[in-house]
């Protein structure tokens, strides 16, 4: 089956994460039907080898490709470095856009050449950043961090308690020191503490980079030159959620998160 204009855009993630991806999307391309998938019965990715994640990304990319989406998004950063090759080489003609590579450029646009990274264990022992970083500019320097503990605090809704704030001091007090210029939020779940950070790096003159708005300027580049925006009518476009355990629980933080009612979410077995 051939995609068209009015073909949906795939988005991806292990659980909520993603959803940052998608507000951006949204907000960027108003008009685009979108198919989000978060493999919550399999989250968190970032603790399980880089073959777990590689086998898991391209279920899901199976199951958006049957979708007849368009357009891949990998709006998870520990898929994006295990496995972006091997997820565009399954969409053939569908493009695949990560998370990684959109980071990296937006930090390099923002200017400096001090850059911190956060992301979960496996983005950062990958050392994606380090690489993708250096090929834009070989005078960057990248301080990294991994930071585990925040995307179960994120899944679990703890995203501005007393336990995420010393969670967040404690991941983020040596970067606070290296006087950087930008720090990337290596992980789709970490916007979701971005007042966190910002509160700790006030005082600094340290930016917050988060890919998803420039994965979204990606997206809307790619789509333009392809002719495949969705031009259809003026109405907002579809949005369709589907997730592989506990639906309701998603759904909760999904509507509070997105701000808005999630019509369609439905549970899917990918195995
Ligand atoms: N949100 C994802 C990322 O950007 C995955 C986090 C996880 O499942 O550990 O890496």
């Amino acid at each position: 089956m051939s995609t068209s204009p009015e073909s949906s855009i795939g988005i991806f993630d292990s659980g909520i994460g993603g959803l940052t991806v998608v507000k951006a999307v949204r907000k960027a391309l108003p008009r685009e039907n979108i198919i989000y998938f978060g493999d919550t019965a399999r989250v968190p990715y970032g603790i399980k080898s880089v073959e777990t994640v590689r086998q898991y990304a391209l279920q899901i990319t199976d199951f958006l490709l049957k979708k007849n989406v368009k357009l891949v998004l990998i709006a998870c950063n520990t898929v994006s470095a295990a496995a972006h090759e091997e997820v565009k080489t399954r969409c053939g003609k569908i493009p695949a856009l990560g998370v990684i590579e959109a980071g990296s450029r937006a930090a390099v646009e923002a200017g400096g050449k001090s850059i911190g990274v956060i992301g979960t264990l496996a983005t950062i022992g990958s050392g994606a950043y380090d690489k993708s970083l250096t090929a834009l500019d070989p005078g960057i320097r990248v301080f990294s961090r991994a930071c585990p503990m925040l995307v179960p605090l994120a899944e679990e809704g703890w995203t501005d308690n007393e336990i995420a704030t010393l969670t967040l001091q404690t991941y983020l007090s040596d970067l606070k020191g290296k006087n950087l210029d930008s720090l990337i939020l290596g992980c789709t779940h970490y916007p979701l503490f971005r007042d966190g950070i910002a509160e700790i790096l006030n005082g600094t003159t340290t930016r917050i980079i988060d890919s998803a708005d420039s994965i979204a300027r990606m997206a809307t580049e790619l789509l333009e030159s392809k002719n495949m925006m969705n031009s259809e009518g003026s109405r907002q476009g579809s949005f369709e959620c589907y997730v592989s355990d506990k639906p309701q629980r998603f759904q909760q933080l999904a509507e509070r998160f997105m701000g808005e009612k999630i019509n369609r979410i439905e549970i899917v077995n990918l195995i």
